[in-house]
């Protein structure tokens, strides 16, 4: 048998899961990937494809019976965070329930080789209101999400680290801030590329709509994320159920992320504030420590936000 590492990552479709597949594969990674859909999302070498309603407890286990995953990373998730009156029941079905599923199969079927699993929690579980100061956010600070989203995240937590303890599975809970970067058309930096070449293609007249924009928020590159997520998965002598801050630890205004897109649009736009946008009790300044990541495995990140926000545009600019 090869003895090349194997490694299963459920939402292989996603933004992240798109990013960590081609990651891996540069690294001589052999893959299973999942996702609901019948057929491969799109085929590569070294990627192999099993459609996977993690909802579905024995199509789940047929993912991990007679495997020899190295690792398993587990991405596929809800990743909305709707406004009070929209939030459904079904964030917490599939990131409480799909992530109970997926534990609950490698507690029965744990395969042979099996050396980590990353669960992606969020900084929504954590306890942020509008008085919150502007100190980073390290792992200790209490937990009280503010949206079902950041529930749903945070059962998923406890559940990962009661596996940890109580089964002994290696878990590691990666507490994942704002992702930006190419290859995704949800959140504000996606919304702010499409409004850009909208209105560099003419298809919008010169204005940008935003909401709040005096509000700094902890934004790190995708790419970096990745390649903190292997990191740790990889690192030495980390418990089983250990909980780390993935963020750039630094908080940077919209406004200046917004005079990013204004410097880098082929077309001069003026910004207009739009009052549907504007969120009650919105935080002032929300920033994570990743001090914990540093220490367990050197990274720190790599891609300037510049260089997120220009490749998102020119990604725009060829798929619009
Ligand atoms: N993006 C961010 O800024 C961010 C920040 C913090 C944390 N996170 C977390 O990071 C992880 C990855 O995020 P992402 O941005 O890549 O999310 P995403 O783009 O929404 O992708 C999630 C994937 O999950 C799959 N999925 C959903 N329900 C499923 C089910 N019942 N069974 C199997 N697959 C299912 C979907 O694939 P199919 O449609 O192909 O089934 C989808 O492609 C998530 O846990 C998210 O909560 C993301």
């Amino acid at each position: 048998m090869s003895d090349r590492l194997r490694v299963c990552i459920t939402g292989i479709n996603g933004f992240v899961g798109k990013h960590f597949v081609r990651h891996l594969i540069s690294d001589g990674v052999l893959i299973t990937g999942t996702g609901r859909k019948k057929n491969p999302p799109y085929s590569l070498p070294d990627l192999s494809y099993l459609s996977c309603n993690l909802l579905d407890y024995d199509e789940t286990v047929r993912l991990i019976r007679d495997s020899n995953y190295d690792y398993v990373i587990h991405l596929a998730a809800e990743n909305r965070v709707l406004p009070p009156g929209e939030q459904s029941l079904s964030t917490i079905k599939t990131n409480v329930f799909g992530t109970l599923n997926l534990l609950d199969a490698l507690r029965a079927h744990t395969p042979t080789r099996l050396k980590g699993i990353l669960i992606i929690g969020s900084a929504h579980e954590y306890a942020i209101s509008a008085e919150s100061g502007d100190q980073p956010l390290a792992e200790d600070h209490p937990v009280a999400p503010f949206n079902l989203y950041g529930w749903s995240k945070h059962l998923q937590t406890l559940i990962a680290q009661r596996y940890a303890q109580l089964y002994d599975l290696p878990t590691m809970i990666a507490r994942t801030f704002n992702l930006v970067g190419p290859g995704t058309d949800r959140g504000l930096s996606a919304e702010w590329a499409k409004q850009t070449v909208e209105i560099e293609k003419n298809v919008r007249p010169p204005v940008l709509r935003a909401g709040n924009i005096n509000v700094a928020r902890d934004f790190l590159d995708v790419r970096d994320a990745v390649r903190a997520y292997w990191q740790l998965l990889q690192a030495k002598n980390v418990p089983p159920g250990t909980l780390v801050n993935v963020c750039s630890g630094r908080a940077t205004q919209l406004e200046d992320i917004l005079s990013l897109f204004q410097k880098h649009s082929r077309t001069p736009f003026r910004i207009e504030t739009d009052p549907t946008k504007i969120r009650e009790k919105d935080p002032p300044s929300i920033r994570g420590s990743n001090q914990r990541l540093n220490q367990l495995t050197g990274w720190t990140p790599s891609i300037p936000l510049i260089r997120s926000v220009t490749d998102l545009l020119e990604e725009y600019r060829n798929t619009l």
